[in-house]
């Protein structure tokens, strides 16, 4: 019995109380302590990344209109029609949880009037985004994406360059991963594409086979039909005439100069005919992510549709993107080309767990401060923070009384020296220092502490 509930009647409050848990939503995650190393590396690779580019930090909210997303997404784009969390708020005005950041960047540049900068303007951003998608193996409600966006390039120079960040970053998170890369043309020339696309499918008794999402998809938007995940769906679409074969002379070339932009860069790429992105904003190039076929396995438990030939299916994409030139126009802005990504962090972090790619403890310290009595412990929580202002790597367990656990915690630190300051010590002017690999102990004079680590660790702002 807790000896803090001295009254009968207290303790069945607190059992009463205790009873009642409420646990995390489906698909909502936490990340714990011991998961950060792992944000803390892709935050910092795609930081470093973005402004090596010229990428500049942008956020928007986490609430939207909704209205915003029906707009842009799409209204026959799966993350509006099934995924979005949206509702009714006090104002009676109906508003949704981002699922997804691009229209949000697209309104914040037309709102701060971004247009009357320099363009291209290019934005990098990072933050949660919600779907009521079916939580599986790396698909959540809740997940982070890294975006970058560059709105006012029309030069393929734009995608190439996109592309070659989203390789690095996975490249040097040494994941290996393939560019799924096609052209889905512009407006003009997808009206002729999309009439032959529709006659395919009414030509030999295609249409009945449809799963019932692309029958409504064929009356809505043809183009959607080839973004099904669905086996029988998979297999026409495979057989469908191609986009690319369909392109103007303007969009053909602008493909063709991305792709030698990818060779001139050694980018491993992969021609999908059947690649058109889920959502209603893409022309021209649009293209993913995918892990390698050995990089894969792991996240196969992820997708409904099993992998046609060798190739992985979509629901495993690592990042995807692409060129959304009329956007920004169709938001209630000028004419402006643009073109982005998303990549879905913690996928990445899936794969980086995977490979058990060694990671660098940052819990870990090069010195450990130990105290045995209440006075040494008010001198070490000054030193401490003498030791720590100087830039030192240091550590500590203040609330610790033994030395022996303070010595463990210290070991498992990882620390190359640890202080130890006692009652004798302290009537001396003097602190211990043992050496944590030999385990050697000195006495040192406690004023010549700073120059006496210096001489050992270097000076740590230097
Ligand atoms: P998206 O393909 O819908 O594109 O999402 C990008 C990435 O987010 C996916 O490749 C995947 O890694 C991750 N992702 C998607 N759904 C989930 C989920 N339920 N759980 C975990 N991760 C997920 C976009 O969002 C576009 N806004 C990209 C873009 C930016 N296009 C132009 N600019």
């Amino acid at each position: 019995m807790p000896k803090m509930f001295k009254k009968k009647e207290e303790e069945k409050v607190f059992k009463v109380r205790r009873g009642k848990f409420v646990s995390r939503l489906r698909g909502m995650k936490d990340i714990l302590p011991d998961e950060y190393k792992y944000w803390n590396l892709v935050i910092k690779k795609a930081s470093e990344l973005s402004k090596a580019y010229g990428f500049r930090r942008v956020d928007t909210p986490v609430l939207e209109s909704w209205e915003l997303f029906e707009r842009s997404s799409g209204r026959s784009s799966d993350v509006v029609t099934k995924e979005m969390f949206s509702f009714i708020d006090k104002n009676n005005d109906k508003i949704a949880l981002r699922p997804e950041a691009t229209p949000g960047i697209v309104r914040a540049y037309i709102e701060h009037g971004m247009f009357n900068l320099p363009q291209p303007v290019k934005l990098f951003w990072l933050g949660p985004v919600f779907r009521h998608d079916k939580p599986q193996a790396g698909r959540f409600r809740q997940f982070s994406q890294f975006n970058l966006e560059n709105i006012g390039e029309p030069s393929p120079v734009a995608d190439a360059e996109l592309i070659a960040v989203t390789y690095y970053f996975f490249r040097e998170l040494q994941i290996d991963v393939t560019i799924q890369i096609n052209s889905i043309g512009c407006p003009l020339c997808r009206k002729d594409y999309l009439v032959k696309l529709e006659n395919f499918y009414k030509e030999r008794g295609r249409r009945v086979k449809l799963c019932h999402d692309c029958k409504k998809r064929l009356i809505k938007n043809p183009l959607r039909l080839l973004d099904c995940k669905e086996k029988l769906c998979v297999e026409m679409a495979s057989e469908a005439p191609q986009i690319v074969d369909g392109l103007c002379d303007d969009c053909r070339n602008h493909f063709i100069k991305v792709l030698e932009y990818l060779d001139e860069l050694d980018m491993p790429y992969n021609l999908h005919s059947t690649l058109v992105r889920g959502l209603d904003y893409y022309n021209r190039t649009v293209f993913e992510i995918w892990p390698t076929p050995a990089e894969s396995q792991a996240t196969k438990s992820a997708d409904a549709a099993a992998p046609k030939k060798d190739e992985l299916p979509r629901q495993a994409a690592l990042g995807g993107g692409g060129r959304y030139d009329g956007l920004v126009e169709y938001m209630g802005g000028r004419p402006t080309p643009a073109c982005g990504f998303a990549i879905g962090l913690e996928r990445v972090i899936l794969k980086i767990k995977e490979k058990n790619i060694p990671l660098q403890d940052e819990e870990k310290g090069d010195i450990f401060l130990a105290q045995l009595g209440d006075q040494a412990r008010r001198k070490i929580m000054k030193l401490f923070e003498v030791l720590r202002k100087a830039g030192f790597n240091t550590r500590q367990a203040f609330t610790k009384d033994s030395l022996k656990s303070q010595l463990e915690i210290a070991n498992k630190m990882g620390v190359k020296y640890t202080l130890i300051l006692g009652q004798k010590e302290i009537m001396d002017g003097t602190i211990l220092i043992r050496d944590m690999e030999s385990g050697i102990q000195e006495i040192i004079d406690y004023k010549k502490i700073v120059a006496e680590i210096e001489k050992r660790l270097g000076n740590p702002a230097k």
